[in-house]
């Protein structure tokens, strides 16, 4: 049945749309934009009325841990989450059990991909056999089951000469590389961004330079390769200033980064929340400030959720022996919109990080409101308030420090291919 959204401000960072406009969807393509579009009874129709539509948005950073860790995470239920969250499509890493290295586990996801999950799942494959940093992947026979980058995401490939390697392998299916930076030898057992507060709560720290050192390096091989790269979650000033640099050089490198790194310091661990273990680690006020001018500046060009559900047998021990990560899908958008309240970013910036950016750094043909496109959307209530609560959530984990919060913003519908999969129909 075709689907009508009328009375909306449709805002398209793709197009610098900025309307009021209705948007009549039809065999899973948008059909028709413009002013008023007359509702027949054929039609179902959604009342966007002081509510944004938006191109539906994109995760490009998202562990779903299926194969192998069900109990955490299933393409399924990160699928659902990814709706209520807003997200229309989401790219996820490969550190699976087993790795998604190889042309079956990328045919298992995407397998999986089409019968369980609600929005669009895009894989990405191992740089290198089982996340080791030693023997190439098979990107060619991944490319053609479906990934759409590469990436050893959780681990850094560690020798530069290798990395030359996966970045030259790269180029020749022109596959984008996304890199995790953390030279691992820096960082080894530390639990936490080393400073004052590290000091104070005697934990083993992890030095800005463990980041900074490998953008770097990633920078300095994509610029000799000719291949461009794609800088993972962001969290040090440090980095913010090298990849404008290269940037304004003009060298072929994008960055992301994610929410918790805009709202939180390391001020967070103090409260020993397990949560607020993620790799990189939260880091200081400066840094968060620094963060918050690349994404205004453009530095940073995509905000992704980092979603890295673990269950309470991973979070529910000591810190030291918790796993890193923390959910991010479901508070994505709401902590992003806070930016825009805050007056950091315009929602129109807001809305390039989630959908033509990474539609652009991805290769994929979404991320934009126009005739004859795929109809996914998003819309969005800027002004719902609610409190996060554990009881709510549509992943299978809660591994989140935003739990309790008063959050503003949320999505009210997603739209796949014209269909509304959330709210959702059960
Ligand atoms: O905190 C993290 N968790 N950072 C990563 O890079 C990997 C992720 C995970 O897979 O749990």
């Amino acid at each position: 049945m075709p689907l009508l959204i009328k009375n909306g401000r449709v805002l398209d960072p793709a197009s610098g749309t900025d309307a009021m406009l209705d948007v009549l969807i039809d065999g899973g393509k948008i059909l028709e934009l413009r002013k008023q579009i007359t509702a027949t009874g054929s039609m179902q129709v959604i009342d966007a009325a002081g509510l944004i539509v938006a191109p539906g948005l994109i995760d490009m950073h998202t562990h779903l841990r299926e194969p192998g860790q069900e109990y955490k995470e299933t393409i399924h239920t990160g699928a659902r989450a990814a709706a209520a969250g807003g997200f229309t499509s989401i790219a996820c890493m490969p550190n699976t059990s087993p790795v998604n290295d190889n042309a079956s586990v990328t045919n298992f996801i995407m397998h999986q991909a089409r019968t369980e999950a609600c929005v669009n799942v895009y894989p990405v494959g191992a740089l290198t056999m089982g996340l080791k940093g030693e023997a190439l992947a098979e990107y060619g026979d991944m490319k053609e089951a479906g990934i759409v980058a590469l990436s050893d995401d959780g681990k850094t490939v560690k020798s530069a000469e290798v990395m030359r390697r996966c970045l030259e392998y790269a180029k020749t299916f022109s596959l984008p590389v996304i890199c995790h930076c953390e030279d691992a030898d820096l960082a080894a057992r530390g639990m936490m961004h080393e400073g004052i507060v590290s000091t104070r709560l005697g934990m083993r720290g992890i030095a800005p330079a463990a980041e900074e050192l490998i953008v770097a390096r990633e920078i300095a091989l994509a610029e000799w390769v000719g291949h461009p790269v794609h800088i993972a979650h962001v969290s040090t000033s440090g980095s913010v200033r090298i990849i404008r640099e290269a940037k304004a050089r003009g060298v072929a490198v994008t960055a992301e980064t994610a929410p918790h790194y805009f709202t939180l310091t390391d001020d967070a661990v103090a409260s020993f929340d397990t949560a607020t273990k993620v790799n990189p680690p939260l880091r200081t006020q400066q840094d968060l400030d620094a963060i918050r001018q690349g994404l205004k500046d453009g530095t940073l060009d995509v905000i992704a959720s980092d979603h890295a559900p673990h269950s309470s047998l991973e979070k529910d021990v000591e810190f030291d022996h918790a796993a890193f990560g923390m959910i991010g899908l479901e508070t994505s958008l709401s902590l992003t919109l806070s930016l825009v309240s805050e007056g950091v970013l315009t929602l129109m910036q807001a809305f390039e990080k989630y959908t033509v950016n990474p539609a652009r750094i991805l290769n994929l043909s979404k991320g934009r409101i126009q005739a004859g496109g795929d109809g996914d959307i998003t819309i969005i209530d800027t002004q719902a308030e609610y409190v996060m609560d554990r009881g709510r959530l549509f992943s299978k984990s809660s591994n989140s420090p935003f739990i309790g919060r008063h959050l503003k913003g949320r999505a009210a519908y997603s739209i796949v291919a014209g269909s509304i999969i959330y709210p959702f129909a059960d």
